[in-house]
């Protein structure tokens, strides 16, 4: 367990997407537990209420943020709720096993709408907000953002594509007072394969597999990715823009 961040998000305000479950719920219950109001995005209420039902200063609305004007829908609750935007986290995200031989068109549509399309329309709409309030934005990137993924290239590709976002947008704004950063797990307790349709079997074989080849021994927790969302989106952290972090045990050093 992590003891939460001391004060510095107390009155800041905070947008967090996935935040019904894995490491946006603990992104978003973290965040509130550092004083922060946060608006918690999803599209299963019953898992945002469950994350709300942590913490009273957790605020959820239910939507895909793929639909069109889901951006502007998003940040207008926020500026409606409690008039400033401090952080957007960029945070739902879904795989896929796909092989090149098994590429499908529908597929790869989907991966970037989510992984790309959506939050970098959440970015653009945050942005003028984030501007007034000297805020930051972070990106959930992936290790596999900057490693090979055999059988999931196109996953690979969209958390490849956030990392260029991250650093571009970096030095785009850095001028404004806008910071822009990237954390990067590696594998983390949470229910993202089974959202990619991957049967009990398959995953847990690839947990144990992945488990084998972590240095620290163990797969990560949510917590231990919400952590460095918490320390580098930290209004202090003023000197820290265009950076991805991996949260990995080790496992791309070797
Ligand atoms: N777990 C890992 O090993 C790992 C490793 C590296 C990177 N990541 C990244 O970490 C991020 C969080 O994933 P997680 O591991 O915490 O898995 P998760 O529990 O499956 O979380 C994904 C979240 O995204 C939300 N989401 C999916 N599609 C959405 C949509 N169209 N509109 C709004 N929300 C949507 C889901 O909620 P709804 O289904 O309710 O919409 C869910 O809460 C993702 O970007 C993932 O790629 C995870």
């Amino acid at each position: 367990m992590h003891s939460p961040v001391p004060s510095h998000f107390a009155h800041r305000v905070a947008i967090v997407t996935g935040a019904g479950s894995g490491i946006g719920r603990a992104t978003s219950i973290a965040l509130a537990q550092a004083g922060a109001r946060v608006l918690g995005v999803g599209r299963r209420k019953d898992a945002l209420e469950e994350t709300a039902h942590v913490h009273s200063a957790i605020t959820v609305l239910p939507l895909d943020i793929c639909e069109e004007g889901a951006a502007d829908t998003i940040v207008g609750t926020a500026l409606d709720l409690w008039g400033r935007l401090d952080v957007l986290v960029n945070n739902a995200g879904a795989t896929a096993v796909m092989p090149l031989a098994e590429t499908e068109r529908s597929v790869i549509t989907r991966l970037f709408e989510l992984n790309v399309t959506a939050p970098s329309m959440l970015a653009r709409a945050a942005l003028p907000h984030l501007r007034d309030s000297s805020g930051s934005i972070v990106n959930v990137s992936s290790t596999y953002g900057h490693r090979p993924l055999p059988g999931g290239a196109h996953y690979a590709a969209t958390k490849s594509a956030v990392e260029q976002l991250t650093r571009s947008w970096a030095l785009e704004l850095a001028s404004a007072g806008v910071r822009v950063n990237a954390i990067a797990p590696g594998p983390t307790k949470t229910d993202v394969l089974a959202a990619a349709g991957l049967p009990h079997d398959a995953i847990d074989e690839m947990v144990s597999r992945e488990r084998d080849r972590i240095p620290t021994g163990r797969l990560g927790d949510p917590e231990d990715v919400a952590h460095w969302i918490l320390r580098i989106a930290d209004p202090l952290a003023t000197h820290i823009t265009g950076q991805v972090l991996t949260v990995d045990g080790g496992l791309e050093l070797v």
